[in-house]
């Protein structure tokens, strides 16, 4: 029987990566690990036969190599800044390492942050610096990139304006820009924990489209015409950027508007564009694209 843990697991990613594990093996256990205090795992998981229940602070050793003991893998989606990208999931890894855990999947489920410039992308290079860690131990890592979340087309990113009827780019409106939405990233989650020969880094992309084809998508599912806007270069949207976390007073906050701006820093540049695309490693699977993201949104939007 294979042990699957999840820390991070109440988190919006964690669910969806719970509900996946559990869908994929009907006999595998999914362990979850919270802290304590956190409050929502037994709620959420107190009734399911198939999960376990694990309470441990990131702070105590002893817990957290109890809580990983006998698991086959960790799957971390904790989310936070450095803190948590660096100081908690250190002391997971290390806790992986001195229970026995063969692999581990960290909390990445990114654009590919290996190349962005130094000084262009907070997010990216605390995931850059974790991986280092990561490659220095005896666990087995697989990265999974996916892009940005494209369910955040519909509000989190703005980057299409739906009242004005513009999509807005940065240098280039033909720079291809990978998206996937949650629910596909957290199967294809499940799939890389149960997949034993995972590569270092496993890429996908639910869609692949441009400013442009954005637009023209835009036009066609809402009849009317949507212009693009050229918002600057890349360099003055890094350069607002720097601005922006210089005056902001709090470095621990996971996604301020000044890391938005990086995340399309280092998506308009081609520097975290996505270079070995394998959405096929699984198997045929259903990718939902950014199209039927807006159509829905546009239909629920209507609705309402
Ligand atoms: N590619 C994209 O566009 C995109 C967009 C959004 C998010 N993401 C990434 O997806 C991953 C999951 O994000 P999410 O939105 O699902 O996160 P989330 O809902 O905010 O929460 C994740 C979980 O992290 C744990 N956590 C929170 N603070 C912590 C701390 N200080 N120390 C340790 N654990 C802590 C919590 O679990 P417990 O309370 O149970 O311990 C929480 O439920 C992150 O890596 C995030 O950056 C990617």
């Amino acid at each position: 029987m294979t042990t699957l843990l999840v820390a991070g697991a109440t988190g919006d990613l964690g669910r969806r990566i719970v509900r996946e594990l559990l869908a994929a093996r009907p006999d595998a256990v999914v362990r979850v690990m919270t802290r304590p205090g956190s409050g929502t795992a037994h709620s959420l998981y107190g009734e399911q036969d198939r999960v376990e229940i694990r309470v441990a602070a990131y702070t105590d050793h002893a817990a957290l190599v109890a809580a990983l003991s006998g698991a086959d893998v960790v799957v971390s989606a904790v989310s936070g800044a450095r803190a948590v990208i660096l100081g908690a999931q250190r002391a997971l890894l290390a806790a992986a390492v001195d229970a026995g855990v063969p692999r581990f999947i960290p909390s990445d489920y990114s654009a590919d942050y290996r190349r962005v410039s130094p000084g262009t992308n907070r997010n990216f290079e605390l995931r850059r610096e974790f991986a280092a860690y990561l490659d220095a131990t005896p666990v087995r890592a697989t990265s999974v990139l996916n892009g940005a979340f494209a369910d955040m087309l519909t509000g989190q990113a703005p980057m299409i304006l739906f009242a004005r009827k513009k999509v807005l780019y940065w240098s280039s409106p033909d720079q291809v820009l990978d998206f996937t939405t949650k629910d596909d990233v957290a199967r294809t989650v499940a799939h890389v924990a149960l997949d034993d020969a995972a590569p270092r880094v496993v890429e996908v992309a639910g869609d692949r489209v441009t400013a442009r084809s954005i637009a023209r998508m835009m036009g066609e599912l809402t009849g009317t015409p949507f212009g693009m806007q050229w918002a600057g270069t890349t360099a003055m949207l890094s350069g607002a950027a720097r601005i922006g976390r210089r005056l902001s007073r709090d470095e621990e906050a996971t996604f301020p508007a000044w890391q938005g701006m990086q995340y399309f820093v280092s998506m308009f540049s081609g520097e975290a564009e996505l270079q070995h695309v394998a959405n096929h490693r699984y198997g045929q699977q259903d990718w939902t694209s950014v199209r039927d993201v807006l159509a829905k949104h546009l239909q629920v939007d209507a609705a309402g």
